[in-house]
């Protein structure tokens, strides 16, 4: 997709990016060269090819299944240096990344080894490019929440580093409520909260109220079938709660990207972000996403509103919230 340059110039903020979801295929082939892995594939397009996601447990499976890959501290140096300089390349200025540490101690990547590689690649890129970011922790809620526990206490150490945590995975059957006292002890160690509500989820509703009332999260990562419920809208309207929505990424799964659920909601006085999500996998990094919705019809003014939505979402400090409006 080309971008204008009314969206290549506009400056941006992403909150919603998976660091793992942005393996693009050239770099899965170099580290498993690096690591001596075999893949199933020959070639990076053979592995392009090989996606065709029709809901979120096939995602998930290519997604996991990537990360085989990513073993050393290196491996995680460079992807996270890999998306920064890509972001960078779009004018981000600012980001939130989530990176999941389960889904790498479950196959004995120590947790030290993921979080050093990425933090090393957050100061090169913030001294290099000037792309400040932080890091949000998810929990795989399709693990045992006893395993999110025990992760949560792993992170203390680094929790200088984290400014949040999520809960990612697959959501059906796995509802935040099952979480509750995770997120309650998160949030007494400092960490901010958020949590994915995927889109099209059964018991989606639901989900989004627990969410809000049992987890009390600050934000919804998706979060968009709030339209099925307007006391809910009012109420994530008044409350300033903001959704990080992802269009390319929806599209896959939703027909039409959830633009029109987008637009109404953001007639309903709610916030909302624009963000990529997994954009090795979805094919389309942030500035894809905005051109995503020109294309969709709206107008530049509206993604403007979202660049500043996104800003007043964050957990930047007032200072570099001031700094980002500029
Ligand atoms: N993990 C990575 N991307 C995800 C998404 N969009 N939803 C849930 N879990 C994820
Ligand atoms: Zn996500």
């Amino acid at each position: 997709m080309e971008l204008s340059e009314f969206v290549s110039s506009l400056p941006k903020v992403e909150l919603h990016v998976h660091i793992e979801g942005t393996l693009e295929p050239e770099l899965k082939f170099a580290l498993a060269e690096r690591n001596g892995i075999t893949l199933d594939q020959q070639t990076p397009q053979q592995v392009r090819d090989s996606y065709d996601f029709t809901d979120l447990p096939s995602f998930l499976a290519a997604y996991y299944d990537g990360m085989d890959v990513l073993r050393t501290e290196a491996d995680f140096y460079d992807l996270a240096t890999a998306y920064l300089t890509k972001a960078a390349s779009q004018n981000v200025r600012y980001v939130e990344m989530f990176f999941d540490p389960q889904a790498h101690t479950s196959r004995g990547i120590s947790f030290h080894t993921v979080i050093s590689g990425i933090r090393r690649a957050q100061i090169d890129a913030e001294a290099n490019l000037g792309i400040v970011s932080t890091l949000i922790m998810c929990f795989l809620r399709d693990f045992q929440p006893e395993y999110a526990m025990a992760t949560l206490l792993e992170s203390l150490p680094y929790a200088h580093w984290i400014m949040g945590v999520g809960l990612d995975s697959d959501e059906n059957g796995n509802p935040p409520a099952n979480f509750e006292a995770v997120f309650a002890r998160a949030r007494k160690d400092g960490y901010l909260l958020t949590c994915h509500c995927d889109v099209d989820i059964p018991h989606s509703i639901e989900h989004i109220g627990q969410a809000i009332n049992q987890i009390g999260t600050a934000r919804i990562d998706h979060g968009t079938n709030i339209v099925e419920d307007e006391s809910l809208v009012k109420y994530v309207a008044k409350a300033g709660i903001g959704l990080t929505s992802c269009p390319i990424s929806n599209s896959w799964i939703s027909e039409g990207g959830k633009v029109a659920e987008i637009k109404q909601l953001v007639g309903q006085g709610v916030r909302v972000s624009i963000n990529s999500d997994d954009p090795a996998y979805f094919g389309g990094y942030i500035g894809e996403n905005f051109q995503y919705l020109l294309e969709a019809g709206v107008d530049k003014q509206f993604l403007i509103e979202r660049c500043k939505d996104a800003v007043a979402m964050s957990w930047a400090s007032p200072t570099l919230k001031r700094q980002l409006l500029q």
